[in-house]
């Protein structure tokens, strides 16, 4: 499902997002991505989604090479994918569920199902009765489930998020690790990162990837690196 084999990033200004990567997630996979601010943990995921591509090394996600030359075949994986962004980039100006919408309009699905699924993903996040509300209006926590609704409405093959826990408090935090468990299918994929190492514990599943100055490493429940 993600294969990447000797992967390095590095940015045009020289700077090293990642090096050496070596590392396969299998379909159905629960994955946390942890490590200190500027590790490489939204550069790793930038490269599942295709949005940079390996400055050396190989990496194939869902059987596609990421790579210059494979624009349109990345397009097309990512129609399998549920991103959740560090920012969220909701669009203001619109509501939750026209947001919810939005994350589905390259999907070429019925206008009645798009609706059928936003529906039923705002309900899942405990936000249905905000659907007519302007995301600008919600608060933080509110937003984020629309971005979550959004992932999840598009059925994703992988869902990726990139830090949903930041900026809550211990309990939110663990309620949101929670629901995104819950949210999970049974051949999804789902990739977190998170800073809240601490709360890795709380929770009784999922493989934990260790970040470090551009190098991602095994890690054992009780912290030392396999
Ligand atoms: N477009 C870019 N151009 C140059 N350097 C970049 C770019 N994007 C990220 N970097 C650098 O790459 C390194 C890794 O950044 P990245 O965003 O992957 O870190 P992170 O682990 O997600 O951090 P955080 O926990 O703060 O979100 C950092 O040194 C960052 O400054
Ligand atoms: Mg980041």
């Amino acid at each position: 499902m993600i294969k990447a084999e000797d992967v390095s990033l590095v940015y045009p200004d020289g700077t090293v997002g990642l090096k050496d990567v070596e590392l396969h997630i299998e379909k159905g996979e629960f994955v946390y991505i942890i490590g200190p601010s500027g590790s490489g943990k939204t550069s790793f995921l930038k490269l599942l989604m295709g949005i940079e591509y390996p400055s050396s090394g190989s990496m194939q996600v869902l059987g596609q090479a990421i790579h210059k030359d494979e624009e349109k075949g990345i397009r097309n994986i990512r129609q399998q994918m549920g991103p959740v962004f560090q920012d969220f980039k909701l669009i203001r100006g619109r509501t939750a569920l026209e947001n919810v919408v939005l994350g589905m309009r390259f999907l070429n699905l019925p206008k009645a199902e798009i609706y059928f699924r936003a529906e039923e993903a705002l309900q899942r996040v405990g936000l249905k009765h905000k659907k007519s509300s302007y995301v600008e209006t919600l608060s933080w926590g509110q937003g984020q489930r629309v971005a979550i609704a959004r992932a999840i409405a598009r059925k994703p093959t992988m869902i990726i998020a990139d830090e949903p826990t930041g900026n809550l408090d211990f309990d939110n935090a663990v309620n949101m690790l929670d629901l995104l468990t819950s949210l999970k299918e049974k051949d999804t994929t789902v990739i977190i990162t998170t800073h809240a190492t601490h709360l890795i514990d709380e929770l009784d599943e999922g493989r934990i990837l260790y970040v470090d100055n551009g190098n991602i490493d095994n890690l054992s429940r009780e912290g030392a690196a396999l």
